[in-house]
């Protein structure tokens, strides 16, 4: 099994430790449609429709992933009726941050006010939510913190190399942010599987600056995404249907068991595998890759938030979140709303 790593989460008899108590997202204003593509590079919405599921995404102008992480997290804030000072903890998980120093936390912490809260930055690419996520809960679970703002925000629009048909009609911009507090039921799941993969890392990579310094001059890199998709694809495709496996048998439950899965929006026909490998009915899992195309970090909250608006999650349900991105990352969660 070429990916298959020692995965680690908590065992059967863990509890969960956290809840979530309110969520949000952000999206820039502006809208690309694939056909709007085809005039930048040689694409067609045909194309894109059938190999990926998108149709259009939106793209920042102007806002930086520090913007719309404030934005998700204060719509998050609010749906939980929670005052910013109140935060204990605030994650995001991003890969495409303008600025090197300081993180996007400690600025979405100055931007919102949240003058009470630790915060830093989790990158582990499009799994970093889910990661930031499991993070969170063992700081609740420890009695270390009460509440979280975790946060998964991206401009990966700065990333793209608009010339590259191959991945810039994948992508999208966007926010989605989830405040969890710690749980005071006892019985309700949390479990988690996750793992890495840093040995197959050159087929998803993107340079940030070169190697240089007043002593010596390395090669310059690439400052854009530089993708083997058909290798992720295959990863996504065969990790994370035995990934939520692991996960299900962990928790002792099945496909039948499970109300929701919210897996990363990367191509609706990684989705659809997903699902048919875990011969789980199709239905479960929503998706609004249509809209917004892959958006890294951002998508499980995107969704998640989306799932919650429309008041598709319901106390008691047992909810699978999975993703899966450069690294390469992989994660899923069993959650019980
Ligand atoms: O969040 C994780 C990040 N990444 C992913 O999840 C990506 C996973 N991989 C995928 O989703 C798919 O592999 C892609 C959507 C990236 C590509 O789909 P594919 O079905 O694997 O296509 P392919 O790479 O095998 O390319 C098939 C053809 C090629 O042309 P030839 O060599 O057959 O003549 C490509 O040059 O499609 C061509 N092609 C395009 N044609 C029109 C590649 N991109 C495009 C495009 N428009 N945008």
């Amino acid at each position: 099994m070429p990916y298959d790593n020692p995965v680690r989460g908590p065992g059967k008899e863990k509890k969960m430790s956290i809840t979530i108590k309110g969520t949000g997202s952000a999206l820039p204003e502006k809208t690309v449609t694939n056909e709007e593509l085809s005039k930048i590079v040689d694409t067609g919405d045909e194309w894109i429709r059938e190999r990926t599921g998108i149709g259009e995404r939106r793209i920042a102008t102007g806002q930086t992933v520090a913007m719309l992480a404030s934005d998700a997290a204060q719509k998050a804030l609010a749906d939980a009726g929670v005052d910013p000072e109140k935060v204990d903890l605030i994650l995001v998980a991003t890969c495409s941050g303008e600025q090197a120093l300081p993180c996007v936390a400690c600025q979405v912490q100055g931007l919102i006010g949240a003058e009470n809260a630790v915060a830093f930055d989790i990158n582990a690419a499009c799994s970093g939510f889910l990661f930031a996520l499991s993070t969170a809960e063992i700081y609740l679970a420890q009695g270390i913190y009460n509440n979280a703002l975790i946060i998964g925000a991206e401009v990966l629009s700065n990333i793209i190399d608009w010339s590259d048909r191959s991945t810039c009609v994948l992508f999208g911009d966007g926010a989605g942010a989830a405040y969890v507090e710690k749980d005071t039921r006892k019985k309700a799941l949390f479990q988690f599987v996750q793992g890495s993969n840093g040995a197959k890392g050159e087929v998803l990579s993107c340079g940030q600056r070169d190697s240089a310094n007043c002593f010596y001059r390395g090669e310059e890199i690439s400052k854009y995404v530089v993708m083997d998709g058909r290798e992720v694809f295959r990863f996504a495709t065969r990790q994370v249907p035995d990934t939520i496996a692991r996960l299900l048998e962990k928790a002792a439950l099945t496909c039948e068991d499970v109300d929701l899965f919210l897996l990363h929006q990367a191509n609706l026909r990684i989705i659809e595998g997903i699902a048919r490998r875990l011969k789980a009915d199709i239905q479960k899992f929503p998706v609004n890759i249509r809209h917004v195309g892959n958006t890294s970090s951002a998508s499980v909250p995107l969704l998640l938030d989306e799932v919650r608006a429309a008041g598709k999650l319901k106390e008691g349900m047992k909810v699978v979140l999975a993703g899966f991105g450069a690294g390469l990352t992989y994660s899923a969660i069993l959650l019980e709303i």
